[in-house]
């Protein structure tokens, strides 16, 4: 099954990975290529995997997958090398994030399964020793004290410890909140709703250098901004998702760009992404065609080459898309 998508992915390979919209005078040339080499064996995706995570401190790629009876998240190295894998106290995973420093390697895990340790956030070490978790184990549920998650989605830990939480992928909850690193609620949106601050389906959520949180509200087909020290609303994109909301976001390294997922049209758009103050409006740079049913889920980003990794959870694998040379003379220049 995994070797087919990688065939029909292959084939278009030089033609379509990269439908390039043509950019202004002076705009780069956003190219990507699809590494067939990574991971060296896809035997190990057994499962339907819906998130990754890259490490790029250590250059380890974590993935997690669903099924019965086998592992849950699977470590390779960034060359493509599997590592290990573990099941343990891992139910449903949703959504992951490594959120490693020069002191420690952490990987996050957002569970949204009903079993024991389901309705949960966990922070594993690098061999899956669990450390932490927030939210309780087995019971969903909408209070905040104690906390309870009904389907957390996703998550994004800064280098300061700080995390920002979205809760979640359908169930009672449609919040995004940040806790300080010893897990003091520092400010929190929480309505169901289409106004400003309010989410259905919040799915993702990532931090840009200029201070801003970015959160894919795909049910309302948008991307809301906020402070991160305030939680103040910033304002939305809506002009770019008319035809599916946004499923996924990450910028690239050098924070010019926002790539986005959208799931059921199995495509990643690259937005220009607005240096500091005002977000203005969207504007797609590129666009990635994966194939039919491809269906990428949640997708992260290497720190120091900007590959991309996306979760398919149709083509049942994870795949790396490594930026061509032309972007990183652009980005030199
Ligand atoms: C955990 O993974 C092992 C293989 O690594 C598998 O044999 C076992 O059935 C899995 N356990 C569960 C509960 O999925
Ligand atoms: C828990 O989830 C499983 C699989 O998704 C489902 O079959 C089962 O009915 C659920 N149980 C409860 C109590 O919701
Ligand atoms: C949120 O609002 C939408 C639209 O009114 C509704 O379909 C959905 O069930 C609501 N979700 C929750 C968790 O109340
Ligand atoms: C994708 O399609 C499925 C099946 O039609 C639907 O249930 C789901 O809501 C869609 N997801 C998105 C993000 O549009």
């Amino acid at each position: 099954m995994a070797r087919f998508w990688v065939c029909a992915a292959g084939a278009g390979f030089f033609l379509t990975f990269l439908v390039l919209h043509s950019c202004f005078c002076g705009s780069p040339n956003i190219l990507y290529r699809l590494d067939v080499g990574w991971p060296k064996y896809s035997e190990h995706f057994t499962g339907t995997t819906f998130c990754v995570a890259v490490d790029s401190f250590n250059g380890l790629v974590y993935v997690a997958q669903r099924g019965d009876n086998m592992p849950k998240v699977l470590v390779f190295t960034e060359d493509g090398y599997f590592l290990r894998a573990w099941n343990y106290t891992v139910d449903t995973p949703h959504g992951i994030f490594a959120a490693s420093t020069p002191y420690e390697r952490s990987v996050w895990i957002t569970d949204i399964g009903n079993g024991s340790y389901g309705h949960t956030v966990k922070k594993y070490n690098s061999f899956g020793d669990l450390v932490q978790v927030l939210g309780t184990p087995g019971k969903k549920g909408t209070d905040l004290n104690p906390l309870q998650f009904d389907n957390p989605a996703e998550l994004y830990v800064e280098d300061t410890g700080d995390i920002y939480i979205v809760d979640g992928d359908g169930g009672l909850n449609n919040r995004l909140f940040k806790l300080s690193q010893d897990f003091t609620m520092l400010w929190l949106h929480g309505e169901n709703g289409t106004g400003p601050t309010q989410f259905n389906i919040p799915h993702s959520v990532t931090v840009d250098s200029a201070g801003r949180v970015w959160v894919a509200d795909r049910g309302n087909k948008r991307i809301q901004v906020f402070d991160k020290d305030t939680g103040e609303w910033l304002g939305a994109w809506d002009n770019c998702f008319t035809e599916e909301g946004p499923s996924s976001v990450r910028f690239t390294p050098d924070g010019k760009y926002l790539i986005v997922a959208q799931l059921n049209l199995s495509r990643l758009l690259l937005l220009e992404a607005p240096p500091v103050g005002s977000i203005g409006s969207c504007s797609v740079v590129s666009t990635i065609q994966l194939a039919d049913q491809v269906l990428p889920h949640l997708l992260d980003v290497d720190r120091k080459i900007g590959a991309i990794y996306v979760a398919e959870i149709g083509a049942k694998q994870v795949q790396k898309y490594v930026p061509l040379k032309s972007y990183f003379l652009s980005l030199g220049s």
